[in-house]
């Protein structure tokens, strides 16, 4: 095989929504600066962006967040499948067992290759997955889920739904800014699924199904919880130091949420992410997780190993501090990153339709020349 496999440097697609420039520690949404959009914008309105190519005018947006809103509710059948499963199922396993029956619903489901009623899907999901989400850490506690509302946002109906009590700005806001950041990133290794499973012709549903089954791995989506769990695992900011020297010095074990396959310097989404970290942990006077994922990011930054590499912290290495402050789960931070990036899926997704059949070649390395035995003879 050449290089170091897992695809490096080989270009699949053209893409029209992002542009990921690792080596300037950049990231574009269709012609807009990623921190221009996360200082000014909202979810719906990159969602639009990146489904329409353009921001959209207040009516088209107002217009596009009532529909997302109107067709977030959950079918009854779905809520009742959901409350049958194991509360200790793992919610991004949850997710993809819902978004795979939420097909069985979908009026359009098995509609294939027409952009258009891609675009319906994708708006139905949008809603769809998020309220899935909430309803799920409410059903595996013992409580109802609570319907969305259709007056709000997406990222306000999230923080609804999860207790039914009315939004606090500073947390729809925190939820926001990371439903941005997150919403797209070129070719990611999710994006790359989903685009496999559209160029075969299949549907929207398994397209999506494909690509949360992806994103759960602890190398792409998963390392927002896992990094959380590494930062309680420190426990205390005086504990930084050791634990580095311990666990990654000897090169045992990896940071999580350090390391990128396209950054070469700061990813733009850490450094947004570490200022809204910093700002909810000055506001809530408990400066502890902060502390210890930022101290260990110095100790990272200063280290010839961490250099050599350019490996610095990704996006989910703060985004587990601000998730965490928000009062979220550990096991909520990666379908909270689902309930974002289905706003990049489906935009490639429906790029990808009508597009040639990805099937990539491979390089033999089994043995030649063998003859078969009969059973009692090998
Ligand atoms: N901590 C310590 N070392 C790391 C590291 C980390 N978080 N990430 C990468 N490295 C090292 C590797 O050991 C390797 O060293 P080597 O050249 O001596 O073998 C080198 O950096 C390159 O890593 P590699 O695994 O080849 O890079 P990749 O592009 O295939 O992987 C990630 C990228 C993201 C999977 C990887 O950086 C990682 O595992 N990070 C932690 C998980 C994470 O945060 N994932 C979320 C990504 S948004």
């Amino acid at each position: 095989m050449s290089g170091k496999g897992g695809l490096e440097g080989v270009v699949v697609a053209d893409i029209s929504s992002s542009l990921v420039d690792g080596e300037n520690g950049r990231l574009i949404y269709a012609g807009y600066e990623i921190e221009d959009l996360a200082a000014n914008s909202t979810f719906e309105e990159v969602c639009h962006l990146l489904w329409y190519g353009r921001l959209p005018k207040a009516d088209e947006l107002e217009l596009l967040r009532s529909r997302i809103a109107h067709d977030a509710k959950l079918p009854d059948e779905i809520i009742a499948m959901m409350k049958a499963l194991p509360k200790q199922a793992e919610p991004m396993a949850v997710l993809r067992t819902v978004v795979s029956a939420l097909a069985h619903y979908d009026p359009d489901a098995e509609i294939l290759g027409n952009k258009a009623v891609a675009m319906h899907k994708a708006i139905r999901l949008t809603g769809q997955i998020t309220t899935a989400c909430a309803a799920w850490d409410r059903i595996r506690k013992g409580h109802e889920p609570i319907a969305p509302r259709q007056d709000l946002a997406l990222s306000a109906n999230f923080v609804y739904m999860l207790s039914g009590e009315e939004p606090k700005k500073e947390t729809v806001d925190a939820v926001d800014v990371y439903m941005i950041l997150l919403a797209e990133h070129g070719m990611n290794a999710s994006t790359f699924t989903a685009r496999v499973v559209t160029g075969t012709g299949s549907d929207f549903h398994s397209a999506i199904v494909g690509a949360i089954g992806a994103l759960k791995g602890p190398a792409h989506g998963g390392a927002n919880a896992e990094a959380m769990r590494q930062f309680v695992e420190i426990g205390e900011v005086e504990n930084v130091e050791p634990w580095f020297t311990k666990n990654i010095k000897n090169g045992e074990r990896r940071i999580m949420g350090i390391g990128h396959r396209i950054y070469k310097a700061l990813d733009p989404r850490a450094q947004i992410l570490r200022d809204k970290a910093k700002a909810m942990a000055e506001a809530s006077g408990n400066m502890k997780w902060f502390l210890i994922a930022d101290n260990l990011a110095q100790l990272a930054r200063a280290d010839q190993y961490f250099i050599e590499r350019k490996l610095y912290p990704n996006v989910d290495y703060y985004s587990a501090i601000v998730l965490y402050t928000i009062g979220l789960d550990i096991d909520m931070f990666t379908p909270l990153f689902a309930m974002s990036r289905i706003a990049g899926w489906s935009a490639n997704v429906i790029e990808q339709m009508g597009g040639r059949l990805i099937r990539p070649d491979a390089n033999y390395v089994g043995p030649m020349g063998l003859k078969w035995v009969p059973i009692n003879e090998r």
